[in-house]
């Protein structure tokens, strides 16, 4: 690779780091987390090693989708701050080396929004248009709601000017209407406005939906004859005014239409994009302690051209969504980590975090995050699991995952000076409480999850194999074992996981011999061996010898996994 084809794709080895400012770090005892507070925490997550903040929400909101509902697109929410402090925490964060993005959410706007009250003031407003209107009753569309606790439909009649409004979420985010030229033109001025200020990028809320255009008339669709042609448009125009913003894309939806939203073959269109498939399938994986969902997820995933990337992730700050396994399947991973209804939520999802879902058991959460690390793509981490924090099962729905960050072991986590009972969220109790999980406490344990994770991190940003590199997904005789081998250049990688509790020892054929630093393919497998890169002590130190025909035998303990570098005699890597 030269470097005109690699340079400047930061994302493609990045470690993105989720925060929600709310809940994150309060600096002036008001029990609210604030930007000034999470700039105060920068060096901790530098030293965590991550390389890209994702702000959730921070904008004005009246807050009953958790900042998901916006009043003004250029505003901060004033108790978290204001402009000047959020210029500050990007400055603190780039002379880290660490990059901001932030969520764009412009599938819909708040009802309170001015937009929608001139909207729905009446039929002649300038900013009717703004949203998606019908004048007859619509049909029963209970099944597309996304939030089926809350709403039955996706429209809601305006009872002042007797039309129905589109909402894909809850009524009280009524949905932009993208194929107004005008709504777009403010999305753009958005975007320009958010980079001009120092973001990076965005996490793209809700893609498909945003995109739909549904209840729109084909005149006004006339200039873009598809929605991925203005998703291009929009792409052009954010690499116009920055070259090296990133759109991040929450699409779940099947591989076969995500790689549209990448923009096919061609590319062109969202630079990054969750995939929900390979979370739900290490679930499915994990629950039945077998790995073979996994590797056929991986498998399926379709390729996408080198600008663009996979972001991996085990937990996000939504229900951990199960809705792409099948009914039987859903309910195998909800038997194993989510039994009691109190912890399931929508019907698809669960609302729990990995350690309790994972019993605790420490074996199975590095399992867990080893294979967030190796699986290929950009590993994308939420707040606090780094320390292993735990849920709130009393809160309400989602909110039970977005609990203050645990500090220190004292009463209001070290999340604020405030009593815990003025706290934005109450602080998760029991026994992943702030006086068994807390940061403090991890930072003086070299053995913590803490250190481990960080130890990930460190290993992830040194392989560019990982995320660079193509894969395969290794043939072997041991259904518990995902053993797969990422390859860049010269670097090459095996990466093994047992999700069964049980010891085993994979016997496997690696392939390609890897090349030495200067390209050269001749030697074959001689005198290549695999070097732990953890390392667990588990593997002699001059590395596992690799047979002549590249065939290579792993033990590996239960719940063991080892990231191994395929190491040419020649080799010069660090590790
Ligand atoms: C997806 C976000 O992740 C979720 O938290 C939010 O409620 C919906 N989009 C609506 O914005």
């Amino acid at each position: 690779m030269r470097i005109t084809d690699t340079s400047d794709l930061w994302w493609k080895t990045g470690v993105i780091y989720c925060v929600d400012v709310e809940t994150f770090f309060d600096s002036d005892g008001d029990g609210i987390g604030d930007l000034a507070g999470l700039a105060q925490r920068v060096d901790y997550l530098a030293e965590l090693g991550v390389t890209c903040l994702w702000l959730m929400p921070f904008y004005p909101t009246p807050g009953r989708d958790d900042g998901y509902d916006i009043t003004d697109f250029y505003g901060v929410d004033h108790r978290l701050g204001h402009h000047g402090d959020l210029v500050e925490l990007i400055r603190t964060a780039r002379d880290r080396g660490m990059r901001v993005i932030a969520d764009l959410v412009v599938n819909h706007t708040s009802d309170r929004h001015p937009w929608f009250k001139s909207a729905r003031s009446s039929k002649d407003s300038p900013y009717r248009d703004f949203y998606v209107w019908r004048s007859e009753p619509p049909p029963d569309t209970s099944r597309e709601v996304v939030f089926p606790d809350q709403e039955q439909s996706i429209w809601t009649l305006d009872e002042k000017t007797g039309e129905w409004y589109l909402h894909h979420f809850y009524r009280h985010q009524p949905d932009l209407n993208v194929a107004n030229p005008q709504v777009r033109d403010e999305i753009a001025k958005a975007i320009g406005f958010w980079l001009e200020v120092g973001l990076s990028g965005f996490r793209v809320d809700a893609v498909p939906y945003f995109l739909s255009m549904l209840g729109v008339d084909s005149k006004e669709l006339a200039e873009f004859a598809n929605p991925h042609e203005y998703l291009r448009a929009l792409t052009k125009f954010m690499g116009r005014r920055c070259g090296d913003a990133v759109l991040l894309g929450e699409v779940n939806l099947p591989y076969k239409e995500q790689l549209e939203y990448f923009g096919g073959a061609e590319g062109g269109e969202l630079t990054m994009m969750f995939d929900f498939i390979l979370m739900q399938n290490t679930y499915l994986a994990m629950a039945r302690q077998d790995a073979r969902p996994l590797a056929r997820a991986l498998k399926d995933r379709p390729q996408t051209t080198p600008d663009c990337q996979w972001a991996t992730f085990v937990r996000n700050h939504d229900e951990l969504t199960l809705d792409k396994l099948s009914d039987s399947e859903r309910q195998e991973v909800f038997d194993a980590f989510g039994a009691d209804p109190s912890m399931q939520v929508y019907g698809r999802g669960l609302k729990r975090r990995v350690p309790p879902m994972m019993d605790g058991d420490p074996r199975r959460i590095r399992l867990m995050y080893s294979l967030l690390f190796t699986l290929p793509g950009t590993p994308v981490l939420y707040y606090g699991e780094e320390i292993g924090m735990g849920e709130n099962l009393e809160a309400e729905g989602r909110m039970a995952v977005r609990t203050p960050m645990q500090w220190t072991a004292d009463a209001s986590a070290g999340f604020s000076t405030a009593p815990p009972h003025r706290l934005v969220a109450r602080v998760t109790g029991g026994g992943y409480g702030p006086e068994h999980v807390n940061v403090a406490g991890q930072r003086r344990d070299q053995g913590s999850l803490l250190r481990f994770i960080t130890l990930l991190t460190q290993r992830y940003r040194e392989c560019p194999e990982l995320g660079w590199g193509h894969y395969e997904v290794l043939s072997h005789r041991t259904p518990s074992v995902l053993a797969h081998r990422c390859t860049w250049d010269d670097a090459s990688m095996l990466a093994v996981h047992n999700l069964s509790s049980e010891a085993v020892t994979v016997s496997l054929v690696l392939g390609d011999p890897p090349l030495g630093p200067s390209g050269e393919t001749d030697g074959g497998w001689r005198g290549v061996v695999l070097v732990d890169l953890l390392p667990s002590g588990d593997y002699p130190e001059d590395g596992i010898p690799v047979a002549d025909d590249g065939a290579v035998t792993v033990p590996l303990a239960g719940y063991g996994y080892a990231w191994l570098r395929i190491q040419h005699p020649a080799q010069r890597r660090l590790i």
